[in-house]
């Protein structure tokens, strides 16, 4: 009888010295990827949720140790009411059935972003999921839901506001090494790389403060189509960019 296993997969070559540490991926082009099948725009997501997984266990290999991903934008409410509610439910399904073996692969989730506009059963799974995970230092997955660069920025601003006039920050010591201890990521180093699938040239409100050193790969490539050997292959041609940060090579 044929055993109908998973496939086994090739293994990608090496990491390359100097290759990116943290990667931030704006996984787009779902919605195109469904309608050029004829099917509805959610078809598209639960097609990219699957792709996650893939490029999350590629990460040890490749030596990257943090994976940011942007799930759902400030912006993405605009959507229909059934998408917005599609992929909610999504989030949802997928907390409850990844939990499991992103645990077992000694993955760290956390989220980025305002949790305040989402249900009340989404944030207890998400929190659910962070403390799971919590002790786990294999890759550092982080989740960015209900996410926008400058939401983030305006909501570490009013905390800032609030610890000066509380008397508990001065405001002359306020510099680039303070504004970013209240930004949702203050635990997590800058990203190296961000890619973005889909052929759009534009970071669409992602980590603004944080990728301002950042290599930028905009891929053609759909979410749905994108696979661990072209995530090997972005990081591997990002080991051999010369980052300057302002400086001179010497
Ligand atoms: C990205 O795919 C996923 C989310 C924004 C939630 P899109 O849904 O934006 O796909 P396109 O850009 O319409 O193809
Ligand atoms: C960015 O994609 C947000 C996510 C991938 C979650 P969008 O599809 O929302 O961005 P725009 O509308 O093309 O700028
Ligand atoms: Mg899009």
């Amino acid at each position: 009888m044929i055993k109908r296993g998973k496939p086994k997969l090739e293994p990608l070559p090496a990491p390359s010295p100097g290759g990116p540490k943290h990667v931030a991926i704006i996984m787009d082009g779902n919605g195109r990827w469904a309608t050029q099948r004829g099917r509805p725009r959610l078809f598209g997501h639960h097609s990219g949720a699957k792709r996650v997984r893939e490029v999350v266990e590629a990460c040890p290999d490749v030596g990257v140790e943090y994976l940011t991903i942007f799930a759902f934008s400030t912006e993405n409410w605009k959507r229909t009411q059934v998408e917005v509610a599609g992929l909610m439910s999504l989030f949802r399904r997928y907390i409850s059935k990844e939990t499991r073996a992103l645990n077992d692969r000694g993955v760290r989730v956390r989220f980025i972003g305002d949790r305040v506009k989402l249900d009340a059963k989404l944030i207890k799974l998400m929190n659910e999921l962070e403390e799971i995970t919590s002790h786990n230092t294999s890759v550092h997955l982080t989740i960015a839901l209900n996410y926008g660069g400058r939401d983030e920025v305006a909501r570490a601003t009013k905390r800032l506001a609030q610890d000066v006039a509380q008397g508990r920050l001065d405001p002359e010591e306020i510099d680039e090494e303070t504004l970013p201890r209240y930004l949702d990521t203050y635990v997590l180093p800058d990203p190296d790389l961000v890619i973005r699938t889909s052929g759009e040239a534009r970071i669409s409100n992602f980590l603004l403060w944080q990728s301002a050193y950042a290599e930028y790969e905009f891929i053609d490539t759909l979410w749905p189509d994108f696979t661990r050997e072209e995530f090997s292959r972005l990081c591997a041609s990002y080991g051999g960019r010369d980052r300057r940060f302002g400086g001179v090579k010497t």
